[in-house]
Parts: structure tokens; C-alpha cells; sequence
């Protein structure tokens, strides 16, 4: 199961090459005239220097690349920068504030859960968008939702640990 990709461009092309982009990054109103056919992952990455958001199969199958789209876990490897053209994109660099991590990244450090490093952004921010959508969602039903979240380095042992550690203190 992979995350959701979302509706077409909401918005007008510049010219047949590119599109001016209204949207909000973690908060932050920005506009940019972008090429039509580049991914989010890559205005992310390349454009934005949020270089958080990793790129692996870049075909929609691992979820390494996921960002929230309007709170909504989005694969951005296959998501066009143009469409999210007026909403709120936010990225792994999104959720700590005044340099205190989230609660998930401290569990997720604790647990030794980050080997690599590369499937952690994607799984913290589709466990987030789970815990947003459904404050009392069990501990199961978060670790069957990030399924589609592929880890090739830990075994998800660990993964499992620091999500279940999350939900406690969440719901403690
Ligand atoms: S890099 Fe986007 S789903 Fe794998
Ligand atoms: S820590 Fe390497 S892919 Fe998960």
C-alpha cells in the first residue's frame, strides 16, 4: 500500500514550461515559478535545501519520501511540485519547534531506530499525520498504518519499540 498522490494542478501554468507556485512549507509562505514536471521531492530537496526528505525507489513504493500534504501522508517522489499549489506541505523539518524534537523523533533516537537514516523522515511523518487523524488511535492500528513505510536497515524491531513508546507517552 502506498500513500496517497494528490488531486491535478489547482492552478495556472506560467507558460508550458513552468508554474508559479503559491504553498506553504512548514509554515512559511513561499512563491516560486517552478517546471512543470519537477517532483516535490526534488523542489524540496534542490530548491528548498530540506534535504530531510529522502528519495530511494522514486517509483511510490517505499515511502521514504513522504511528506504531509494538508496533513495527508504523500509520497513527494511522485508528487509534482506544482500540486500543492495552495496548501500546506510539511516536511520532517516541520516538526520540532524552537529546537525541541517531537515527541516520535525523541523515540525514535531512544529506541535506536535510525540506522541509515533513510526511511526515518517518511515513517515519522506518516506515524504523525496517523496520530493527528486519530488521537486515540491504538498502539496496533499506528504500527499496521505505517506499513507502508519501508525500512531496510533495522528489522522494524526497533521501529515498532519507538512507535509504541510514542503512543504511551502520548497517551499516558
Ligand atoms: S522514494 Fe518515493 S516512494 Fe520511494
Ligand atoms: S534505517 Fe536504513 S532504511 Fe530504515
Amino acid at each position: 500500500m502506498s500513500h496517497n498522490t494528490p488531486d491535478g494542478l489547482t492552478g495556472l501554468a506560467l507558460t508550458p514550461d513552468t508554474f508559479h507556485l503559491r504553498c506553504a512549507i512548514n509554515g512559511e509562505s513561499i512563491e516560486r515559478d517552478v517546471a512543470v514536471d519537477r517532483s516535490l521531492l526534488s523542489f524540496l530537496r534542490d530548491d528548498l535545501g530540506l534535504t530531510g526528505t529522502k528519495g530511494s525507489c522514486l517509483e511510490g513504493e517505499c515511502g521514504s519520501c513522504t511528506v504531509l500534504i494538508d496533513g495527508v501522508p504523500v509520497n513527494s517522489c511522485i508528487t509534482l511540485a506544482a500540486q500543492v499549489n495552495g496548501r500546506q506541505v510539511v516536511t520532517i523539518e516541520g516538526l520540532s519547534r524552537d529546537d525541541k524534537l517531537a515527541i516520535l523523533q525523541e523515540k525514535f533516537l531512544e529506541a535506536g531506530a535510525v540506522q541509515c537514516g533513510y526511511c526515518t523522515p517518511g515513517l515519522i511523518l506518516a506515524a504523525t499525520a496517523l496520530l493527528q487523524e486519530n488521537p486515540e488511535i491504538t498502539e496496533e492500528q499506528l504500527i499496521k498504518g505505517v506499513e507502508a513505510n519501508i525500512c531496510r536497515c533495522t528489522g522494524y524491531s526497533s521501529i515498532v519499540e519507538a512507535l509504541r513508546n510514542a503512543h504511551r507517552e502520548m497517551h499516558s
